[in-house]
């Protein structure tokens, strides 16, 4: 079911609904974002695509915690060259925009990447810069201003798409971050990425995870993403796409009022599966119709009256 009060533009990109696949889950097959089509959301975001392929770390890579998940993958992938051909096939299946998320390790990759998944059909990009916990990539970028900068403006540049940008709550100032990458020509920010986090065993006495160090995501950090996306929609104009724990329509409805234009839904497809997104459109459009609004757009930020 699709009414136009769900439908929202993000910095240009069309939705039939606010609600989209976050990066890093089930998002290498055309099948698999086919899938989460079906289940209702309003769009894909791939797991993130680098320049070459990588195998990623050792296992075990996901351990699960306390109302969420901690994961630390190493960026495993194909690399662009080898997934533009997954890119031509999730275009043929869906008919929800594909945004393809990207990583590199200098400003020059990300522009490389970016220009070729714009080429094989990405609807918009969002540019990982805030993986928690691989080396002179994603957080090490975007916790540095200056750095961040220099890698938007470029992307900027060349993109024919949207572009979005993926921020780390790992973070002293997160508006600091936010307003450096809209100065340099971000088209809407998604908020948040994992936060750092780790397990240990008792009984081997050792970290649990591979790379001892991973992100946290899941209803855990739901708080976390929310009071982000507060913040920054004080002090930022472009769209917001909140991230980070959303399992039901109050957590989405939640997110609009705090400043978020969409959100992003991925660890709860574990616990919920992939219908997990209908179930959050049915329940906000029951709400917006109950309350008395005519889209989902009047409620974005509404919190923030005084
Ligand atoms: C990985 C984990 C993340 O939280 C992220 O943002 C990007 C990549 C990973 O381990 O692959």
């Amino acid at each position: 079911m699709v009414t136009s009060r769900l439908s929202v533009s993000i910095a240009g990109l069309q939705l039939e609904n606010p609600t989209m696949l976050a990066s890093g889950i089930l998002g290498y097959s055309a099948e698999t974002l086919g899938s989460i089509a079906a289940g209702g959301a309003g769009a894909d975001i791939t797991k993130s695509i680098g320049l070459k392929p990588r195998v990623g770390y050792a296992n075990p890579t996901v351990v699960q915690a306390n109302c969420g998940l901690i994961n630390a993958m190493g960026l495993p992938n194909p690399g662009i060259d080898e997934f533009v051909e997954e890119i031509h096939e999730a275009k043929r299946l869906l008919s929800v925009p594909l945004i393809v998320s990207v990583y590199g390790f200098s400003a020059e990759e990300y522009e490389k990447i970016v220009k070729k998944a714009v080429e094989a059909g990405a609807d918009a990009v969002e540019l990982n810069v805030s993986c928690p916990h691989v080396k002179e990539t994603g957080s090490e970028i975007g916790q540095n201003p200056k750095v961040l900068s220099e890698v938007v403006r470029k992307v900027r540049c060349t993109a024919k798409k949207p572009v979005f940008v993926k921020l780390s709550p790992n973070v002293t100032s997160i508006c600091e971050v936010a307003e450096a990458a809209v100065e340099a020509g971000a088209d809407a920010l998604t908020a948040i990425n994992t936060v750092k986090a780790m397990a240990i065993d008792a009984e081997t006495m050792m970290p649990v995870l591979g790379n001892k160090v991973g992100g946290l995501s899941g209803p855990a950090i739901k708080p976390i993403a929310l009071r982000c996306i507060y913040e920054i929609y004080e002090r930022v104009k472009v769209p917001i796409i909140g991230c980070g724990g959303v399992t039901s329509w109050q957590d989405a409805v939640e997110y609009f009022l705090a400043g978020a234009s969409a959100v992003q839904v991925g660890t709860a497809i574990a616990t919920e599966g992939p219908t997990v997104f209908r179930t959050i459109t049915r329940g906000t459009d029951v709400y917006l119709k109950t309350k008395g609004f005519a889209s989902v757009r009047e409620i974005v930020g509404l919190s923030h009256r005084r």
